[in-house]
């Protein structure tokens, strides 16, 4: 009766029953998966939501793309990072999680594939799953930094529409540098494939110095650049999100005018965050920098703790709000996980989670309040030297 784009196993991973069991016992739990900034203690400026409520949001006056304020604001935010971008090439999503979905109806046919990096964010399976999308692993390679298989992705066959790029990737942390942009954007123009590049993290450099950012306006080929609220300035309850078109004028004008169609069809981004967008990007700045000062505070704690523990090593983490730390190969990294849980009530994400290519690592959230990132850290390191 249903649709091969749904799973068929539905039932939740023996690491999702174990926090479900130890959540319902009440008992506490450190949670090093957090990645949800508004509950982790940061603190959001007075007022930061108050022109959601302003008379405007009482009109409706619906526009596929979004209404041309909020596009504007959106253009005039790219100016801190020094780009130009223009209000009529940004298009307002309700998420980057949409924005996949829209991008994939434009440039996909059912079965064509998008080749995506591996190890990266899990959710990529799903959301090519449900656009009848296959995603083919192109893998990110390990020397002392991340770096793309470019050679993988010139072996990659007729079916595939698009490379998708995470710059910074989740969860590794590595911003595409400008030789594998070039060596990319020239495959993508010889082969006919767009480039999509989740830039969400790209506000967080942390070892990085001057990544490369805003995609978008350097490709030279058909390019889409993700971000949104949800990461830039800490609101994913806002549900608003954006992709910013680049590339040659006339391809970019076709995808656009592809694009207003499945916009106008879903029109998803409500009237009060379009209202209080200028507002939210401009006041958002203090959650940012709250956020920046967090994840460098964490991750600072993360290497000066793990100096302690020689059998550990904590990856370098050009940006993001993640960190990867190497642990000795005692068990099997699920075997360790539910461990954790079990024994230290501790939560981390174990490696396979987001395939990488061997074990044992886990990766940790560098967003938590420092007390108890710090505390449950010192445990984890603790239990894993053991
Ligand atoms: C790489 C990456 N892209 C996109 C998202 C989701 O962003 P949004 O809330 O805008 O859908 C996440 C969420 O963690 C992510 O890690």
């Amino acid at each position: 009766m249903f649709s091969r784009r749904i799973p068929p196993q539905l039932e939740p991973n023996a690491l999702a029953r174990a926090v479900d069991a130890l959540r319902e016992s009440a008992a506490p739990v450190a949670d090093l998966t957090e990645s949800n900034p508004t509950r982790a203690g940061i603190p959001y400026p007075d007022g930061l939501l108050a022109p959601l409520a302003g008379a405007a949001a009482l009109r409706y006056e619906p526009h596929p793309f979004g209404s041309p304020a909020a596009r504007a604001a959106v253009a005039l935010d790219q100016r801190r990072r020094g780009v130009d971008v223009d209000a009529s090439d940004v298009v307002l999503t309700a998420s980057t999680s949409e924005a996949y979905s829209w991008l994939f109806k434009l440039l996909c046919d059912p079965g064509d594939a998008v080749l995506v990096p591996s190890p990266s964010y899990p959710l990529f399976e799903h959301l090519t799953a449900l656009e009848a999308v296959q995603a083919t692993p192109y893998p990110l390679e390990y020397h002392g930094r991340w770096s793309m298989d470019l050679a993988a992705i010139g072996r990659a066959q007729d079916a595939v529409r698009a490379v998708l790029v995470v710059s910074p990737n989740n969860p590794t942390g590595s911003y595409i540098t400008g030789d594998e942009l070039s060596r990319l954007a020239h495959l993508c123009g010889e082969r006919g494939w767009a480039l999509i590049v989740d830039e969400v993290f790209a506000d967080y450099p942390l070892d990085a110095d001057a990544p490369l950012t805003d995609i978008a306006s350097r490709a030279g080929v058909l390019t889409f650049s993700l971000a949104g609220l949800s990461k830039s300035v800490g609101l994913p309850q806002l549900k608003a999100a954006w992709i910013i078109a680049g590339g040659p004028a006339a391809e970019r004008a076709a995808a656009l005018a592809r694009l207003e169609l499945i916009a106008d069809t879903y029109l998803p981004v409500a009237t009060p965050v379009q209202v209080a967008m200028p507002h939210l990007l401009e006041a958002g700045a203090a959650v940012r920098g709250a956020i920046q000062q967090r994840i460098r505070h964490n991750l600072d704690a993360l290497r000066t703790i793990a100096r302690g523990h020689p059998a550990c090593s904590v990856l370098p983490v050009e940006g993001g709000w993640s960190a990867v730390v190497r642990v000795p190969s005692t068990r099997s990294e699920e075997a360790l996980v539910l461990d954790l849980v079990h024994r230290e009530r501790i939560l981390v994400h174990p490696g396979y989670f987001f395939d990488f290519p061997g074990e044992s690592f886990v990766v940790v959230s560098l967003l938590p309040e420092p007390r108890l990132f710090a505390d449950a850290v010192s445990r984890l390191f603790q239990f894993v030297s053991c």
